[in-house]
């Protein structure tokens, strides 16, 4: 085994931090809690991701209690963990593995990235820590730490294959799920993207960057664009206690997820005048503004939202609309950025 490898093991085997779905040393991890962890911890902390795993784990302790969930029911659970078409994927995932492959995961790479929402990252880990193929594993910390490691010189994302190579180059056939937690470990304790605890590192010895003290100039950044800002007004209509929701149509952003009515997502200047929302307002009661403006930031643009109140005297029934009760709205599984719009009104 390279030494890279060999004193990244060793300093694992001390200072491996201890997650809910890492298997104890030396015994075999279940796939289906690597899959479902990997899935989550894409785009999210693992300090979020645990208490998400737990609640998963759970309400539906095998893939096949997973696969025969409703959709509907996947959501509300992954409400708040962003990225939902990751939740989609989950389910249709299972499914597959349920209903096709008689509950077991493929074990290889190539194999399990044909499945819904395996991508090169999570085809990578999962093959690598469930089953001991040694497949390179690249997340945000891995780009880190080999970036320093060889210090990389172009820039992200174009880095990208140049830095997955590099990683193959220092995978150990023995133990590859280790040595890529144990990367993972390493970049969030000690090779962390400010200061660095460089004493502390045991690849220090490795790292060209460390030779040269440049070490956080890496990973280098292609300059990043402009988020635009898009305006809207939502609609908060009750009656008796009710609240209207959407149920938003499963292709798009937040698919298949509860949320409020709103005027189109656009990117303006201004937020759309009375002549505009009148129509999409979902009924034609007196619609009063509610104080405050809402703000929440995606992938690839800020939105900036403002919300209109209106008593309904009536359960109007609207399409793809459903009523909720609005001391129960915390458990409708409602997205981050309508909780945020909510909280204007309570
Ligand atoms: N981030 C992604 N996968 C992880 C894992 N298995 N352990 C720690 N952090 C991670």
């Amino acid at each position: 085994m390279n030494e890279t490898a060999k004193n990244l093991l060793d300093w694992y085997d001390t200072n491996r931090r201890d997650l809910p779905w890492r298997a104890a040393p030396g015994t075999k991890p279940e796939p289906y809690h690597v899959w479902l962890s990997e899935i989550m911890l894409q785009q999210t902390t693992v300090a979020t991701v645990k208490g998400y795993f737990e609640k998963f784990l759970k309400r539906w302790p095998t893939v096949e209690a997973l696969a025969n969930a409703k959709q509907e029911d996947v959501l509300q659970e992954w409400a708040g963990l962003g990225y939902y078409a990751r939740a989609r994927n989950l389910h249709k995932c299972a499914q597959e593995v349920a209903h096709s492959m008689k509950g077991e995961f493929p074990s290889t790479e190539v194999a399990l990235k044909n499945l819904p929402g395996i991508g090169d990252y999570t085809g990578a880990a999962i093959a690598a820590i469930a089953f001991d193929e040694p497949a390179a594993v690249v997340d945000g910390n891995v780009e880190r730490v080999v970036s320093r490691l060889f210090r990389v010189s172009e820039a992200l994302p174009g880095a990208k294959k140049t830095i997955k190579t590099h990683t193959a180059a220092i995978t150990p056939d023995k133990r590859p799920g280790d040595f890529a937690q144990a990367m993972m470990d390493l970049g969030s304790a000690i090779c962390t993207p400010k200061a660095p605890k460089c004493l502390l590192c045991p690849i220090r010895v490795s790292c060209a960057a460390h030779a040269h003290f440049d070490m956080e100039r890496f990973p280098i950044k292609a300059p990043k664009k402009k988020k635009p800002i898009r305006r809207a007004i939502s609609f908060w209509l009750e009656h008796d206690g009710h609240l209207l929701l959407e149920r938003r149509p499963q292709k798009g952003l937040l698919g298949g997820m509860p949320g409020l009515f709103s005027t189109p997502w656009e990117e303006r200047a201004e937020f759309p005048s009375k002549e505009e929302w009148l129509q999409h307002r979902p009924s034609e009661d007196f619609w009063k503004p509610v104080e405050g403006k809402a703000k929440h930031t995606f992938t690839h643009f800020h939105l900036e939202t403002q919300l209109l109140a209106a008593k309904s005297d009536t359960k109007l029934n609207i399409e793809n609309g459903f009523w909720h009760p609005i001391d129960e709205l915390a458990d409708v599984g409602l997205p981050t950025v309508f909780c945020k719009i909510a909280a204007l009104k309570t």
